[in-house]
């Protein structure tokens, strides 16, 4: 098995991530979650240079990251980075008897739910640990130690945060020592507001990589036959590849330097995922598609 060139994204001065994440928020709805189909799975994203996956402890009800370890072997740990999140707890799990759905960003949860995901995964580190969601009762002070302290004890090697707005970044960031590597928002043509509600805007003037979650409207983007789809599949059909690679395509397309964290269970479509990379997203194509996900030609 070898691995292709695949662009690579610096997230902080020792982690690198391949531009096209793999996600795993699917995993355990899959029919076959055996050890062996998630190996295969993972060899089908090692074969394009997907080396990157995305995980959370929540995942699968807090199974995800457990059937993950099992199918990890030492040969494929060298080979990959594991992101997680934690903060989100819900009545499920570890966490079966929570009375209502919260976040948590303390330091005693942060730290156990890392050391459980270590666990689970069979890792002596996590690549990069993000907090999944906002938390309203966040203590940033609190927060932004424990997230510095995990990186000088050696069990993350980075930080950063998922569904932040810019001023929940600035807050956390200003307790920290260690510079956030990340932000993790819903990005894509099903989803294209944070291209100008300043999220997008944010990071890219600090030069921080965003990764793009539900790149393809968690699968709305596939089906259906409206505008969208339309120009989508014009454009498909014109460089021989499928909806899904000219949907990512759009946004790889943007200067920010976005990394897709694409969630299909399927083998095939893992296989074609770097089909993205064959797409010519000139300037004219990349707004016909906005113009059709807006259903209005732009002001
Ligand atoms: N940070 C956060 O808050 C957050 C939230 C959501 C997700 N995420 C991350 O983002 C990852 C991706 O999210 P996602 O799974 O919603 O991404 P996605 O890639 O937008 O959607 C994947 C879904 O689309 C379907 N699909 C793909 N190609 C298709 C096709 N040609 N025809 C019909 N259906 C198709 C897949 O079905 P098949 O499996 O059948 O192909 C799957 O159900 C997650 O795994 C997770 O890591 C993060």
């Amino acid at each position: 098995m070898t691995t292709a060139a695949m662009d690579r994204v610096r997230i902080t001065d020792d982690l690198d991530l391949s531009r096209l994440v793999y996600g795993m928020w699917r995993l355990a709805d899959d029919a076959d979650t055996s050890p062996g189909h998630i190996r295969n799975k993972i060899a089908a994203c090692l074969d394009q240079g997907i080396t990157t996956l995305d995980q959370a402890d929540i995942y699968g009800g807090y199974r995800a990251e457990e059937l993950l370890g099992a199918a990890l072997t030492p040969d494929l740990r060298t080979r990959i980075e594991v992101v997680t999140k934690c903060d989100i707890v819900v009545d499920a799990g570890r966490h079966v008897g929570a009375r209502v759905k919260h976040y948590d960003t303390s330091r005693a949860h942060i730290v156990s739910s890392v050391d459980m995901s270590l666990k689970l995964m069979g890792l002596e580190a996590i690549e990069l640990l993000l907090i999944h969601r906002p938390d309203p009762l966040m203590d940033h002070q609190e927060t932004g130690r424990a997230l510095d302290d995990l990186v000088s004890d050696g069990k993350v090697r980075a930080v950063g945060v998922s569904n932040f707005r810019p001023w929940d970044w600035a807050l956390l960031q200003s307790a920290m020592q260690t510079p956030l590597g990340t932000n993790q928002i819903e990005l894509s043509l099903a989803a294209p507001e944070g291209f100008t509600n300043g999220d997008v805007a944010f990071h890219q003037q600090r030069g921080q990589p965003i990764m793009a979650w539900s790149p393809l409207g968690g699968g709305a983007l596939m089906t259906g036959d409206g505008p969208l789809a339309q120009a989508l599949d014009a454009v498909a059909r014109r460089d021989g590849v499928d909806r899904a690679a000219v949907a990512t395509a759009w946004l790889l397309a943007h200067p920010a330097g976005i990394l897709p964290v694409m969630g299909t269970n399927s083998i095939n479509r893992i296989r074609a995922l770097s089909d993205a990379f064959k797409v010519v997203m000139d300037r004219q194509t990349w707004f016909e598609l906005y113009t059709a996900a807006l259903g209005r030609e732009v002001a």
